[in-house]
């Protein structure tokens, strides 16, 4: 019987947008499987697990991605695992002509940009892996496509896109590549935008809810971690290419 417990052993881990929410759980959940795992962000937060390496940057500019990858190979020696995890919404209400041209360029540079420039530079230390596989963080199909959140849908379609040319690109290396889609997911940064939302619109965040077909309830960044989790290790060795959906059935029933 495989001891998934320990399935991360001598695996070396990067997480962006690691120091807290969905990152810092993927990171944590990575770490108790017994991985070496750095994670990078701006700022260290209560939530960033202790037992990763920390790497201080903003990959919103190609400099800031350049010295995370850098430091990364410096202090893992390697990598077999990305999660491009990094993101963040900033709703514009009430509408699409409220995005402005800087709203535009700073969604895409996040949501999407940030990936690409992290990836890039990674991609021979995955090659040498020989189990490399590499997670993209994506949204729910359900808010980004609403007017004031269109900069935000945007950027991660151009994300997805960009992570099903990876698939095709890196499956004869036997790089795997996919698409995590959370639904509604209590972080930080969710919390935040949801609050917001659900005062601009007079109801409360129970009320948004209430949308989830699975009782109506939203989900744990332990959730989001468990299915990242699943998909780098080899239990998901023949997946790759695809979306998968963490959201109590939002965004693929409603
Ligand atoms: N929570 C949800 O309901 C939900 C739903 C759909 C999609 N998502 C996606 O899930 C991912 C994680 O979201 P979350 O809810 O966990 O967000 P969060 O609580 O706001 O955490 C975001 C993480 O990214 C880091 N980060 C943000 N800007 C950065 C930058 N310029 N450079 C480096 N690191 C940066 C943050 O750290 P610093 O601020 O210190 O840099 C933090 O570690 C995002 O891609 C988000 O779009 C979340």
């Amino acid at each position: 019987m495989k001891d998934y417990a320990n399935e991360f052993q001598g695996k070396k881990a990067l997480v962006t947008g690691g120091s807290r929410g969905i990152g810092a759980a993927t990171a944590q959940r990575l770490i108790d499987g017994g991985a070496t795992v750095a994670v990078a962000a701006r700022s260290r937060h209560e939530q960033t697990p202790a037992g990763a390496s920390f790497i201080q940057g903003d990959i919103t500019t190609l400099a800031g991605a350049n010295d995370v990858t850098e430091d990364a190979l410096k202090i893992l020696g390697g990598l077999d695992i990305l999660v491009n995890n990094a993101g963040a919404a900033t709703p514009r209400l009430p509408g699409i002509e409220m995005i402005t041209d800087e709203d535009w360029m700073d969604s895409l540079m996040i949501n999407f940009m940030s990936a690409v420039r992290i990836t890039n530079p990674l991609l021979n230390a995955l090659r040498q892996s020989g189990s490399g596989a590499i997670v993209n963080v994506s949204s729910g199909g359900v808010i980004p496509f609403h007017g004031f959140l269109a900069h935000y849908g945007a950027a991660k379609a151009a994300l997805s896109s960009y992570t099903k040319s990876l698939a095709k690109e890196l499956g004869p290396a036997g790089i795997r590549v996919n698409i995590v889609t959370p639904g509604a997911i209590l972080t930080p940064g969710g919390n935040e935008g949801r609050e917001q939302l659900a005062a601009a619109f007079g109801i409360t965040v129970e009320q948004l809810f209430k949308a989830i077909p699975l009782e109506g309830k939203p989900g744990t960044a332990a959730d989001m971690a468990e299915m990242i989790a699943f998909l780098v290790s080899d239990r998901a060795a023949y997946i790759t290419g695809h979306n998968h959906f963490v959201s109590g059935g939002q965004g693929e029933l409603a």
